[in-house]
C-alpha cells in the first residue's frame, strides 16, 4: 500500500489503533481475524515493541497467528493460556445492543471460543457495519462436512418456524471447491435479511445435528470502537451505556504498514 489511506482503511486504522490502547502490560489478548483485525495486530505489535510490553496473544485463525508471529508477538494456544483479559476483533454487523454477526472471513468458531473466554471483547469496525436489526449480512453457519447437504436442508426447514425475512442458504465456496475452515469444516451462509430474535435463532441453529456453531455473537461484545474516515472514533460501552467521540492521530500519511 502506498500514499494516503483510502477512507475505509483510515476508518479501520483509527478503530484498530484506539482499541490497542485498552491493552496493558502483562495482559493475555485474543486477536481477531479479518482486515480490521489485521490493522489491530500491526498496531499492537508496534505498541508492544515501542513500550516494551510483555503480552501473550491467542489468535483466532492460522492467518492471524502467522501475521502476529511475523510481527514478533508472542502467540500461545488457548489451552496454554486458558483465559484472556481482552479480545479485539472485527465484525460483519453490530446492532444497538452490540450483538454481532461474524464469520465473513470464515473464522467464527475460533473467534467465538476466544471471545467467550475473555473478560472483555472489544469490536473494531467502521460505520457501514451498524444495523438496527441483524441479518443484512448473510449469517455464516459452520457445519461438519459429513452430510452437509442434509444439514443444510434441516437448517432451511428450521428457518420456516423462525421470524426472519429471508430463508435461502448457500454453501460457501473457494474457487470451485467448498471453503474449508481452520477446523476442517464447511460454511453455510444464510440470507436472512432481518432477524427478529437473534438469541432464538442462535440457540435453534446450534441444536441441529451437523451444525458446529453460528456467527451470531449475543451478549459477548462489551465495547465497540467505530472508526470514521475523518480520523475520529466513537466508543460505545454496552455495560455502562457510555458513548464517547475521540480523535485518533494517523501517523504521517497513514502509510505506517508498508506491506499491508
Ligand atoms: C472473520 O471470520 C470475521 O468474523 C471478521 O471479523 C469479520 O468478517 C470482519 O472482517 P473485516 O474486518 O475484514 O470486515
Amino acid at each position: 500500500m502506498s500514499g494516503e489511506l483510502s477512507p475505509i482503511d483510515r476508518a479501520k486504522y483509527v478503530a484498530a489503533k484506539r482499541a490497542v490502547e485498552f491493552v496493558e502490560d502483562g495482559m493475555r489478548v485474543g486477536l481477531g481475524t479479518g482486515s480490521t483485525a489485521a490493522w489491530m495486530v500491526r498496531h499492537l505489535a508496534e505498541t508492544v515493541d515501542e513500550e516494551g510490553m510483555q503480552i501473550t496473544c491467542v489468535a483466532t485463525s492460522t492467518r492471524t497467528a502467522d501475521l502476529a508471529r511475523d510481527l514478533k508477538l508472542q502467540v500461545a494456544t488457548l489451552d496454554e493460556v486458558k483465559w484472556l483479559d481482552l479480545t479485539i476483533d472485527g465484525a460483519d454487523e453490530f446492532d444497538p445492543q452490540l450483538n454481532l454477526i461474524k464469520g465473513g472471513g470464515g473464522a467464527l468458531l475460533q473467534e467465538k471460543i476466544v471471545a467467550t473466554a475473555s473478560d472483555r471483547m472489544i469490536v473494531i469496525t467502521d460505520t457501514s457495519k451498524e444495523v438496527q436489526k441483524l441479518g443484512r449480512f448473510a449469517l455464516p453457519v459452520e457445519v461438519i462436512p459429513f452430510g452437509w447437504e442434509t444439514t443444510k436442508t434441516l437448517i432451511e426447514e428450521t428457518l420456516i418456524n423462525l421470524s426472519v425475512a429471508g430463508r435461502t442458504s448457500s454453501l460457501r465456496m473457494h474457487q470451485d471447491r467448498p471453503f474449508v475452515t481452520d477446523e476442517g469444516n464447511y460454511i453455510v451462509d444464510l440470507d436472512l435479511q432481518k432477524i427478529d430474535n437473534a438469541r432464538q435463532v442462535s440457540l435453534v441453529l446450534n441444536q441441529i445435528p451437523g451444525v458446529v456453531e453460528n456467527g451470531l455473537f449475543i451478549d459477548i461484545c462489551d465495547i465497540v470502537v467505530i472508526g470514521k474516515s475523518d480520523g475520529t472514533v466513537e466508543l460505545r460501552d454496552i455495560n455502562n451505556g457510555s458513548v464517547k467521540q475521540e480523535q485518533v492521530e494517523v501517523s504521517g500519511n497513514g502509510n505506517v504498514f508498508s506491506d499491508l
